[in-house]
């Protein structure tokens, strides 16, 4: 199986992730596969909530919070503003209040309330996840290529589902709080059961939203969750055991791909001593790499002369990516 033929025969799967520690290249290769299936006809949604603005770097254009760019034939990208989505959350929460207790203003205390509320990281997930939820329930695209934070983020997201649940049982705390306010509010105050119902029906509504999301995310019938990896040793072993914790979690991994491998061209007996070291290094955890992770890797990808931005080396790597198979091997 390579990389080419794990996309050709499973068109079905449309949402696409690369995970792993930060700077093996999730975003190249997000970039990368994202502009290969482009270039075959498919149209491409390619999404980050990276305040790093990662993609406005590699397509070499700012597209960070102008909604769905169009970067060349069937492929956009997305930079969300989490920051934005944040406040903008909060906002929302403060009006629903405003609408439930026919208040004219929030409160001064529950506005506290929700300050501290939104700075809860749980909170500020909440926001951002809500804003993957939005761009992937949409369904224009035929692909949707999520460019993930690193790994410890990622399985952040990934587990929101439970997350959600926290910040869903905080605001049935705040709910109860606010019971204490009736009195206050009193005099606006519509029927006590519509409220009840009113809570109820926005609970429920993100419950089913999040639900719904983390089913396309964990299913591997819809969802291709790729693992980069690079030829060394400490990342090796915290992949291995980050599969371990995604298993946890029920994300089911589609594969590794091996980033930064040194071209075999510069294997040579007259090479320099420290090239030839690298070389049989990178051999050694090559080696690992197949022990550990076997039939499961769809593709190496070899160390390029430079940084990869702009899409005249986003479509060399491509080659090298989507290679055949056998081609494929260092
Ligand atoms: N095969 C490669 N050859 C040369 N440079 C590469 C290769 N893969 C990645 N890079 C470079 O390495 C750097 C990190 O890559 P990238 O941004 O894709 O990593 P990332 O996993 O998305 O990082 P982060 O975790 O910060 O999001 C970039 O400058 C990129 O151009
Ligand atoms: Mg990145």
């Amino acid at each position: 199986m390579s990389l080419k033929t794990a996309f050709e025969s499973q068109p079905e799967r449309r949402y696409v992730m690369f995970g792993g520690k930060g700077g093996l290249g999730k975003t190249t290769l997000s970039a990368t596969s994202a502009f290969w299936l482009a270039s075959h006809g498919k149209r491409v949604l390619l999404f980050s909530v990276d305040p790093q603005a990662s993609l406005s770097d590699i397509f070499q254009r700012d597209i960070f919070g102008k909604g769905p760019v169009k970067i060349m034939d069937n492929l956009w990208a997305q930079e969300v503003d989490a920051d934005r989505r944040i406040r903008e959350y909060q906002e929302e929460i403060r009006k629903k209040i405003l609408d439930m207790y026919g208040f004219d203003r929030v409160p001064e205390e529950i506005d506290n309330y929700i300050s501290a509320a939104s700075a809860e990281p749980a909170m500020e997930e909440s926001a951002i996840f809500d804003a993957v939820v939005d761009i992937i329930v949409q369904g224009d695209y035929d692909y949707y290529i999520y460019d993930l934070v690193p790994l410890g983020h990622a399985l952040y997201y990934l587990s929101m589902a439970k997350v959600y649940d926290e910040w869903i049982n905080k605001i049935t705390r705040l709910r109860e709080e606010m019971r204490q306010y009736d009195q206050v509010a009193a005099t606006m105050r519509r029927d006590e059961t519509v409220q009840e119902d009113q809570i109820l029906t926005e609970l429920t509504y993100i419950k089913d939203r999040i639900n719904a999301s983390s089913r396309i995310l964990t299913d591997s019938n819809r969802t291709a969750f790729f693992f980069v990896v690079v030829p060394e040793e400490m990342i090796i072993l915290d992949t291995r055991k980050a599969a371990t914790l995604f298993a946890k979690f029920d994300v089911p991994i589609s594969g590794y791909v091996v980033n930064r491998v040194l071209p075999p061209e510069l294997r040579s007996p007259t090479a320099p001593p420290y090239l030839q070291n690298r070389i049989a290094m990178q051999e050694r955890y090559l080696a690992d790499i197949k022990t550990a992770f076997g039939a499961q890797v769809l593709a190496y990808v070899p160390e390029m002369e430079r940084d990869v931005t702009g899409l005249g080396m986003i479509e060399r790597l491509a080659r090298r990516l989507f290679a055949h198979e056998g081609e494929a091997r260092p």
